[in-house]
């Protein structure tokens, strides 16, 4: 006799293994430990000291904005972490450290935020990270990741008008902004370009240009007005003024940007910001939290 595909049957050891899962199911929901939820924030991370102001800024506004809800931190680099317990002693877990020990602390909904930029390897591997630690047996009931900076469409146009609110003052028509991402080699190096095209409806002086994938600053460099006039003003599109701020753009080596920039006759000033620094834009990272965090009561 021939079975149809899809055409099921159950044999009875099958249905004994069914009901002994169902049952240890119902024994350890008889034992449901008390809710308690929690805030995971999850950035790249820096070594750079000057950088941490921009996670104290994070941290102050979502303290404010959750009352009363712990909130605990992870650093997705592990090349930062081990520098940072090695220089200075300063030992920041990893998300799956920091899951691990919020759930020995007894937290059963956490929601954690993604602070990165665009939703690439970093947020990929805290996704997984996060699925992994959900439904462990005496672990966490729940755990919701809020979305990077941009993720959707209005992520990118929101993003766009929150920068475009926080250029720094006195900027003149004649002047450009270049703004420099990281850039991946993953299939998320697209917000880059969908940046610019949202900033090229609202002006012609901005530009985004990254250290690690397209655009480069050689397409930057040929869309910047010649003749040069006014000033270039500089400024890290990541989260953190770190390492690339420091080096890669605003550095004195010959292959910084603002070098390259002013060996071609450029007027650079380089603004050492990173974008959490920007209340504008630190608030949409924010916004996604409350929906990672409202998403925690939805069953
Ligand atoms: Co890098």
């Amino acid at each position: 006799m021939q079975r149809c595909f899809g055409e099921k049957s159950y044999s009875i050891p099958a249905l004994i293994l069914l009901i002994l899962i169902l049952s240890v199911g119902t024994a350890f929901a008889g034992h449901a430990r008390p809710e308690k939820k929690g805030i995971l924030l999850v950035a790249f991370g820096s070594s750079v000291d000057s950088a941490q102001i921009s996670f104290k800024e994070i941290d102050k506004k979502v303290k404010a904005e959750f009352p009363g809800v712990p909130v605990h931190w992870a650093f997705t680099s592990s090349i930062i972490r081990h520098k940072l317990a090695k220089t200075e002693n300063r030992n920041i877990d990893s998300p799956s450290i920091a899951l691990s020990k919020m759930m020995d602390e007894g937290f059963t909904d956490v929601a954690v935020q993604s602070l990165h930029t665009i939703p690439g390897e970093e947020y990929e591997g805290l996704l997984k990270t996060a699925e992994a630690f959900e439904g462990m047996p005496k672990g966490m009931k729940k755990i919701t990741v809020g979305r990077p900076l941009l993720y959707n469409d209005g992520d990118v146009k929101k993003a766009v008008d929150a920068l475009i609110a926080s250029f720094p003052k006195g900027i003149r028509a004649q002047d450009s902004i270049v703004l420099m991402g990281h850039g991946t080699p993953s299939p998320a190096n697209i917000y880059y370009p969908a940046i610019q095209y949202y900033l090229n409806l609202k002006g012609s002086n901005m530009f985004v240009g990254t250290v690690e994938g397209f655009p480069s600053l050689e397409n930057v460099m040929d869309k910047l007005p010649s003749p040069k006039k006014g000033k270039v003003y500089l400024l890290p599109f990541m989260s953190v003024a770190g390492d690339h701020a420091h080096n890669d753009m605003a550095g004195n080596e010959d292959d910084s940007w603002k070098s390259i920039l002013t060996k071609a006759g450029y007027d650079c000033v380089p603004v050492m910001k990173g974008t959490a620094e920007y209340p504008a834009v630190a608030e949409l990272w924010i916004m996604h939290l409350k929906d990672a965090f409202n998403a925690l009561s939805h069953k």
